[in-house]
């Protein structure tokens, strides 16, 4: 194992790094991906799986042992279940998890499992059919709802039920997601939307933690959870005798940057070093102009090096992408 060398300027140990392999998804959500014009990128400007799986290997030998595939929806690319089953083969890479909306679930699981991908996190923001195709403009729940059952009966641990609060959407279905907790080991996450890009949301205010979390506790008490040292930025709770977790996660009411372990490498190949700035270092360009490993290398402590305190209270238009399925979640 090698020493960890992805230390920023204030002393963050990165060693997580989430990859967007692609940025087309097979859903519109309202408030990633909505039916609008969008710029996509060119087949030649994506990073290839050989190209990706590089970065991965050395970024593993810079101190990162924890990678997260995200997309647009990763399923959706051609190869992706191939491309995992390289990515974990990487000596040295402890923990691949893989963020998807289910809807190709069903018919990738048994590759997923045998890749050695352990932890999930499925999008759902509802349990009403109606509302789910109204969310992600398509009549799939029945589909997604199967998807992760399977992936139940397969085993993976955790499994995360990621739900974007809408306000003036699902405010209403919030409880019912919560009730899941106490009979399935699922851990249901609910995140404050984060008012990024062009969105179809409605235009109002979104709802804070403080307030999801009064919503929720109508069902019972929450009892918090100890984090542990490899915990993310929810903050965890359960209720007594359910088999699952309930997490909240406030990127909007209170930004966890302090503790950020994060980077990104972006589907045309740049290393973002936050979600909310654009100060990033293209990769793929000296990757294709042949550079060695060690020059790589410097373009992934550059990255580090400009890594952001946090980021601005109001982001400037420049910093915003286009939209978030652009850059993953
Ligand atoms: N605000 C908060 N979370 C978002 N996601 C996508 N767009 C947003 C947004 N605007 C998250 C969802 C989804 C993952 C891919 O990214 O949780 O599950
Ligand atoms: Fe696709 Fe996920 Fe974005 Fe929905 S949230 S549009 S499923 S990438």
């Amino acid at each position: 194992m090698q020493e960890h060398q992805l230390i920023d300027r204030y002393k963050r140990h990165l060693n997580y790094l989430r990859i967007s392999i692609t940025d087309r998804c097979n859903l519109r959500c309202m408030y990633c991906n909505p039916r609008l014009p969008r710029q996509k990128l060119l087949h030649k400007e994506v990073l290839r799986y050989e190209e990706i799986l590089r970065i991965a290997r050395l970024s593993v030998s810079f101190g990162i042992n924890k990678i997260r595939i995200t997309g647009g929806e990763p399923l959706a690319r051609k190869g992706c279940c191939n491309f995992l089953e390289h990515l974990a083969a990487i000596d040295g890479l402890k923990d691949i998890s893989l963020t998807t909306n289910g809807v190709l679930l069903k018919q990738h699981i048994n590759r997923i499992a045998s890749a050695g991908v352990k932890r999930l996190n499925i999008s759902l923001d509802t349990l009403n059919p109606e509302k789910y195709q109204q969310i992600t403009g398509h009549d799939v729940f029945k589909q997604v709802w199967e998807g992760i059952e399977i992936a139940l009966q397969h085993g993976f641990n955790p499994i995360k039920l990621n739900v974007v609060v809408i306000n003036g959407v699902n405010n209403d279905d919030l409880t019912q997601l919560a009730e899941l907790s106490f009979k399935y080991p699922f851990h249901i996450r609910f995140i404050e939307l984060m008012p990024i890009g062009k969105t179809t949301a409605p235009a109002i205010r979104p709802l804070l933690v403080a307030e999801i979390k009064k919503k929720i506790e109508t069902l019972g008490d929450l009892i918090p959870i100890a984090r542990g040292t490899n915990d993310g930025p929810a903050a965890r709770y359960r209720f007594k005798d359910s088999m699952g977790e309930i997490g909240f996660i406030s990127p909007v009411s209170n930004h966890f940057c302090k503790a950020c372990n994060r980077l990104r490498l972006t589907a045309d190949g740049h290393i973002l070093t936050c979600l909310l700035s654009n100060i990033s270092e293209d990769i793929k360009t000296p990757i294709r102009l042949g550079l060695l490993d060690n020059d790589l290398k410097s373009v992934f402590l550059n990255a580090v090096a400009r890594k952001p305190f946090q980021h601005p209270e109001k982001l400037s238009p420049l910093a915003q992408p286009e939209q978030m399925v652009s850059i993953g979640g």
